[in-house]
């Protein structure tokens, strides 16, 4: 993509001080984002993918929190900026899917008045105006009857219905990027494949960037343009979509691909997975982070040097000294079984017509 990056995130550093001393969760996370493009970031648990987000308009506590870098949303870099100023940018230039749909709605407001607060916060327009914005999100979304559902409370909705709801709040003032913090991984396989369809035609409609963010390596392949992998608060490897599920060249990617579950061979998860556990942010190992799970490693030089992040080729990025051999890396990535094709919006369409036609008669409501 030619044109200029909406989002430019430059040697992005988190970390918290804690009662085991400082842990250092993002350390030196570099990447752009541009209008329209889809961008995953992916990793296991821990690894920074949320705070790394909420921390670009400062959405952790600070005290204990501290960020460093740069985090360019067009000419304004967000990083110095102050709470008041922040206001501006958080929810309204950066939206926010949150990671847990059950503690970013709050059960005892009605969702019209939890969707439509950031719009009155941000927007001017009148109650009408807002009324009419909010069913409007709410039937983009894919909410059967909104205007009937604007008094109604998070209860009274089904998991999947709950989660459109905090979509249509992270997309109520029309941000130029959304956050999608593991937007689907509570649903069921329809119901993801109709989110993920939703926020890519909403991104085609509207020209948003997306930061998808997840622990699962398939969700993201039929929807992303480019890939991060972090571990342990770095990019280990970034490609193009299409480039990293063809031939992951990191041995964590790799580690990933192969561990991923495929149905109907259940005991491939134990045999193939990531052995040991991620390291602490507060005591990280000398060298590379990976390398004491790593298959692949060279002791010696592996435990006490770090290794930089460097182009292997067309922007492939991967942060070791080794590349996994390319048969190795096409075996793993031909065994994990990716589609790198988008969810078929017709299966999408007619299950929504399902869900809709099942809501018509009490079933999701
Ligand atoms: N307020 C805090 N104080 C101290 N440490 C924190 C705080 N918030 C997050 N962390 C730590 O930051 C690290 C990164 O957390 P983060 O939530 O970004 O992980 P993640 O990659 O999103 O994981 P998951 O897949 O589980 O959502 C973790 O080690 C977490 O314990
Ligand atoms: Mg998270």
């Amino acid at each position: 993509m030619a044109d200029d990056p909406i989002l430019s995130v430059r040697d992005l550093h988190v970390s918290f001080r804690t009662k085991r001393g400082l842990a250092r969760v993002v350390r030196g996370l570099d990447y752009d984002l541009h209008a329209g493009e889809t961008l995953a970031i992916v990793g296991e648990s821990g690894s920074g993918k949320s705070v790394s987000t909420l921390a670009m308009t400062k959405l952790i506590p600070m005290p204990p929190g501290q960020v460093s870098g740069e985090v360019w949303l067009g000419d304004d870099d967000l990083v110095p900026l102050s709470e008041k100023h922040l206001l501006h940018y958080r929810g309204r230039r950066i939206g926010y899917v949150f990671q847990d749909p059950m503690t970013s709605l709050n059960p005892v407001h009605p969702i019209g008045r939890q969707l439509t607060e950031g719009m009155r916060y941000h927007l001017e327009l009148s109650d009408e105006e807002i009324r009419e914005r909010a069913i409007d999100l709410l039937q983009k979304v894919g909410i059967p009857s909104p205007e009937k559902r604007l008094d109604d409370y998070p209860h009274q909705f089904s998991g999947g219905m709950r989660q459109r709801v905090v979509i249509a709040i992270g997309l109520s003032c029309d941000p130029e990027v959304l956050v999608a913090d593991e937007a689907t991984t509570a649903l069921d396989v329809t119901t993801q494949a109709q989110i993920v369809e939703l926020i890519g035609r909403l991104q085609d409609e509207l020209g948003m960037g997306v930061i998808w963010i997840t622990h699962d390596l398939g969700v993201v392949a039929g929807i992303a343009d480019r890939v991060l992998v972090m571990y342990a608060g770095q990019v280990v490897e970034a490609a193009d979509v299409d480039a990293l599920y063809a031939r992951p060249r990191h041995p964590y990617t790799v580690g990933l691909m192969r561990s991923l579950p495929v149905l109907g061979d259940l005991e491939r998860r134990d045999l193939a997975s990531i052995p040991g556990l991620p390291p602490s942010p507060t005591a990280l190992p000398e060298g590379c982070a990976f390398h004491p799970r790593c298959a692949f490693r060279d002791d010696d030089r592996c435990a006490t040097e770090a290794p930089p992040l460097r182009d292997i080729g067309d922007g492939h990025l991967i942060r070791s000294f080794y590349e996994v051999p390319e048969e190795i890396a096409q075996e793993a990535a031909a065994e994990a079984r990716i589609e790198i094709e988008p969810p078929d919006a017709d299966d999408v369409g007619d299950a929504a017509a399902e869900v809709g036609s099942r809501s018509g008669r009490g079933g999701e409501t």
